[in-house]
């Protein structure tokens, strides 16, 4: 097939568009000459995607996508499923356009793909970039063996609002550990070279400030400083960037009036101009369109006029861009230099996947087959998912001792395989999955007593009296409890942080019972405990564990694995205290001055602080930390980084993993400064009894911040250093900025 097609494209087309199927000139020679050859209308066409309707994961609209393909009027499809219809997408587009030109075919790889891995917020919680990184480029393995060559993500929203039902998709509250795992996600879908068979191109998204929704609601507009978007919103987008993203996506919300699609702040000045991207953007589901209902575009000329002039490159199922660009080129509204960035930045990707040398190059029926859902894969799924669970509160009922005879095992995550999987699980299936019975019944035979008691929706507690028998039957219950696969990501906003349904009623029945509760939430957002804290002995959070979840639970409950994971949220007592995160401002009225001061920054009924906070996560064993050593009090900003060494032992009986956090403190500045910011960590090993230095070096780059004059660079000054396993570390020390 290859062969022929090869021997067809010699024949038909021009030298310069044979040259860019040759493989020998560079990817800019080639992209030169293909335009070169190009129409207005076949350029505008490769900013055309439309939804292959195998899927919708956004409002439908229609359009017939074949014969548009073959006249060139598409240049992207997504949600296009198996190698076999992608090969054909491809067959359609390379075999009929005049240019054979190969699809881009994306689709929503969010947490692995037929593999389904913890989600975003749960692997965050490992603060393991090796295996982040890994479970990517699983999941672009087998998302390539199906013909798919672009993923949207990965999405590095900072979050600082767990109303926000995609909090769940990113790594939590902090531009630092967010770009950190942002880079590991690139690197893990794109590898090292685009146009080998098991990588695929990243799209990091939403650019910008989608997190920052007010009041948590989905889609909804933002209010953010240009100070706050450049210290906090951006640097995960800027790092993913400097990682190698070829893709961006250009997100649905207003900022500072101007929707994120038409944003020239964001998509020229910031993206192109200070950081020097060269790949292309593409709009959100229907965004273009959405232009005129948030009141910035007249019509969809209009709409895609500005869109196209603020920089975004391709457009998402809006059909705008693709349908008005030539008219607005010809009419000299927009240069056709502008469409030839724009067109030119569609194809280079293409070249660089290697489309235009073989098209079908992911679309592999035999490989498809051999790579998806691999042992291999599972097993590294299973052991991320078991990385990624936090143990919050354990009065010594974990892990559970080998003498336990009969265990409770409750609620409705506790056998629901597609709820395990959480949102956006692409191509997971549930019967694929493995529930916390089916994996506890395998440890523990004939020993677990299961009652799912209710579901998470609803009223109906007619399960409870098999529940609370079951309890009582029983030395311990396990109550898996959290949030359905649809109860958090995109339009899964909630006012509320509550368990759902009956779920709090039927851990009080449980609590009456009188046995030990290991409570698990299993959710895509933190859940208020408040009161299901009370009631429970130990609380492990799994979150949305994928299809790996009943093994990776089992292997943390016995002990088999010793937690290691820790919040990249804060978990607030309740949903009161939203938007809660730790590096906040210190406030002219932080504490009291004396006891009887009552106007200070506090509320009447709850504390300031969360009820767990960042970077907070327990062990199976226990550690301490101690000799905080700074190799100077003084950092030079033109001199060598400054050493700050910490002493971390386990002091427990248990091997285990410790996450070791710096944080520091600017503590005057040009502009006020957080209290505290993360600016380094490592997830270290110690066997039981080991103690070992851990070193982290800073530089005056690392103390930088958008400064009054909204330039960027550090300060002189003094600053404060705070090293721990969570962001209320203590251990202290001090040092100046010169
Ligand atoms: C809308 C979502 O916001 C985005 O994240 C996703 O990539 C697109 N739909 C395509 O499914």
């Amino acid at each position: 097939m290859l062969r022929r097609l090869l021997l067809v494209l010699s024949l038909v087309l021009p030298l310069a568009a044979r040259a860019a199927s040759a493989g020998s000139a560079s990817v800019d020679e080639r992209v030169r000459d293909l335009l070169a050859h190009m129409t207005i209308e076949e350029k505008a066409g490769q900013l055309a995607q439309f939804s292959s309707w195998g899927e919708l994961t956004g409002p439908a609209a229609n359009t017939p996508l074949g014969p548009r393909i073959e006249k060139g009027e598409i240049g992207s499809l997504l949600n296009v499923t198996g190698a076999a219809a992608s090969r054909k997408w491809q067959e359609l587009a390379v075999t009929s356009s005049r240019f054979h030109i190969p699809l881009l075919l994306g689709y929503d790889v969010i947490h692995g793909f037929r593999t389904v891995f913890p989600i975003p917020l749960a692997s965050a919680a490992s603060w393991d970039l090796d295996r982040i990184e890994h479970a990517e480029h699983i999941a672009a393995a087998e998302a390539a063996s199906t013909g798919l060559n672009w993923t949207f993500a990965p999405m590095v929203d900072i979050a600082r609002d767990p109303r926000w039902g995609r909090v769940a998709e990113g790594a939590g509250e902090d531009p630092f550990l967010g770009s950190a795992v942002a880079r590991a996600r690139v690197r893990g879908f794109q590898g090292s070279d685009l146009a080998a068979p098991d990588t695929i191109l990243a799209c990091v998204k939403h650019f910008a400030g989608y997190g920052a929704v007010q009041a948590g609601r989905d889609y909804f507009t933002t209010d953010i400083t240009e100070r706050v978007l450049r210290d906090v919103y951006l640097p995960p987008f800027h790092a993913a960037i400097e990682a190698g993203a070829g893709s961006i996506m250009a997100a649905f919300n207003d900022l500072d009036g101007t929707p994120a699609s038409a944003n020239a702040l964001l998509l020229d000045r910031i993206l192109r101009r200070e950081w020097g991207f060269k790949g292309f953007v593409v709009s959100d589901w229907g965004t273009v369109r959405e232009l005129m209902i948030h009141g910035y575009a007249t019509d969809l000329k209009d709409a895609a006029t500005k869109a196209f002039r603020a920089g975004l490159d391709m457009d998402m199922q809006a059909d705008a861009l693709g349908k008005y660009v030539p008219e607005l080129v010809r009419a000299g509204v927009i240069p056709e230099s502008r469409l030839d960035a724009a067109a030119g930045a569609i194809l280079a990707a293409k070249f660089r996947l290697g489309l235009f040398d073989d098209p079908y190059r992911y679309s592999d029926e035999a490989r498809e087959k051999a790579t998806l859902l691999t042992p291999a894969h599972l097993d590294a799924a299973r052991d991320l998912a078991r990385r990624s669970c936090v143990l919050l509160k354990n009065n010594g009922v974990l892990p559970l001792a080998a003498t336990v005879k009969s265990i409770a095992l409750v609620g409705p995550l506790a056998d629901n395989p597609r709820m395990q999987l959480g949102a956006w699980h692409a191509q997971g299936r549930a019967e694929e999955a493995v529930t916390l019975r089916a994996a506890l019944e395998k440890q523990f035979p004939g020993a677990v007593h299961f009652a799912a008691g209710c579901d998470v929706r609803g009223d109906d507690t007619s399960g409870f009296a098999a529940a609370r028998a079951a309890a009582q039957a029983s030395d311990l219950v396990i109550a898996a409890l959290g949030e359905a696969d649809d109860q958090s990501g995109e339009s899964s906003s909630r006012t509320s942080l509550d368990f759902t349904g009956p779920q709090l009623a039927l851990l009080r029945e449980l609590h009456a019972a009188g046995k030990p509760i290991v409570l698990l939430v299993m959710a895509g957002r933190p859940l208020s405990l408040e009161q299901a804290g009370e009631l429970a002995d130990a609380i492990l959070v799994p979150w949305h564990p994928g299809t790996m979840a009943g093994p990776a639970i089992v292997d943390v409950l016995t002990g088999a694995y010793n937690p290691s994971g820790h919040l990249p949220i804060s978990w607030p007592h309740s949903v009161g205290q939203v938007p809660i995160f730790y590096a906040h401002k210190n406030s002219g009225r932080p504490e009291p001055q004396n006891k009887n001061d009552r106007f200070y920054s506090h509320y009447l009924d709850a504390a300031n602080t969360p009820q767990y906070s960042f970077g907070y996560g327990l062990s199976y064993t226990t550690f301490a930390f101690d000799d905080l050593r700074l190799d100077t009090n003084v950092l030079k900003t033109a001199g060598t980084p400054l050493k700050i060494t910490v002493r971390v032992a386990n002091t427990g009986q248990r091997d285990g993993e410790e996450v070791v956090q710096l944080y520091v403190r600017d503590l005057v500045g040009s502009v006020t400064r957080p209290v505290r910011e993360l600016k380094g960590f490592q997830k270290i090993p110690l066997a039981a009894g080991e103690s070992r230095d851990v070193t982290f070096s800073l530089t005056p780059a690392d103390l930088a911040f958008w400064r009054a004059d909204m330039t960027f660079g550090a300060e002189p000054g003094d600053f404060e250093v705070f090293v721990g396993d969570n962001s209320d570390a203590e251990l202290a020390a001090k040092f100046k900025l010169e």
